[in-house]
């Protein structure tokens, strides 16, 4: 009898993992989505403030994340020293929000540390989910979420409606 065997599998531990790599599981993860739901939605979220520095137009900060099956993931937040504290923060959040609730988003959700902006997010209607103590020592970190006005968690999307 013939055995037909897969080749060994070795497991790589590695903070580099190779853009193929992480194509096959980002495909894998959306083609298992799609078996089991019927559809994907997961679309990158993106507000940018841009200067023109040297002619130029750059990003010099903003707001990075991500819509998907009726959540809006805000992964990334930032702005330079130099443009906070001036209402930019709250603008470019409610531009997200709403083209979150535009794509069918009914909830906004993220991470925040305490040395970071849960006032910021609390000022702007999000609530704490939980908190975990993290490090350095004496820190927490947030979960935290807000109800958006997109009702129509679940259907799907189709890219550029
Ligand atoms: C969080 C951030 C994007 C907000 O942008 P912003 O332009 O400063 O925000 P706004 O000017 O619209 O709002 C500022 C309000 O949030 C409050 N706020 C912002 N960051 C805060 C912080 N770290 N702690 C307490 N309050 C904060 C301010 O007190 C201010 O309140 P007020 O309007 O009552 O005066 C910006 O401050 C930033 O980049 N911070 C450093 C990076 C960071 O913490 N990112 C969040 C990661 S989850």
């Amino acid at each position: 009898m013939t055995q037909t065997r897969e080749p060994a599998l070795a497991l790589t531990l590695t903070d580099a993992p190779e853009e193929a790599a992480q194509a096959v599981i980002a495909k894998g993860l959306r083609d298992h989505a799609l078996a089991k739901i019927g559809y994907r939605d997961a679309r990158p979220l993106a507000i940018l403030a841009r200067k023109l520095v040297e002619g130029k137009e750059v990003a010099v900060g903003g707001l990075l994340g991500r819509t998907s099956f009726g959540l809006f993931y805000i992964d990334r937040f930032f702005l330079p020293e130099g443009l906070r504290g001036q209402g930019l923060g709250g603008r470019i959040i409610a531009l997200a929000e709403k083209e979150a609730a535009r794509r069918g988003c009914s909830r906004a959700v993220l991470f925040t540390a305490d040395f970071q902006a849960p006032q910021f997010y609390l000022d702007h209607g999000y609530e704490v989910l939980g908190r975990l103590d993290c490090e350095p020592p004496g820190h927490t970190r947030f979960c935290m979420t807000k109800k958006l006005d997109g009702a129509r968690c679940g259907r799907p999307f189709a890219v550029g409606e």
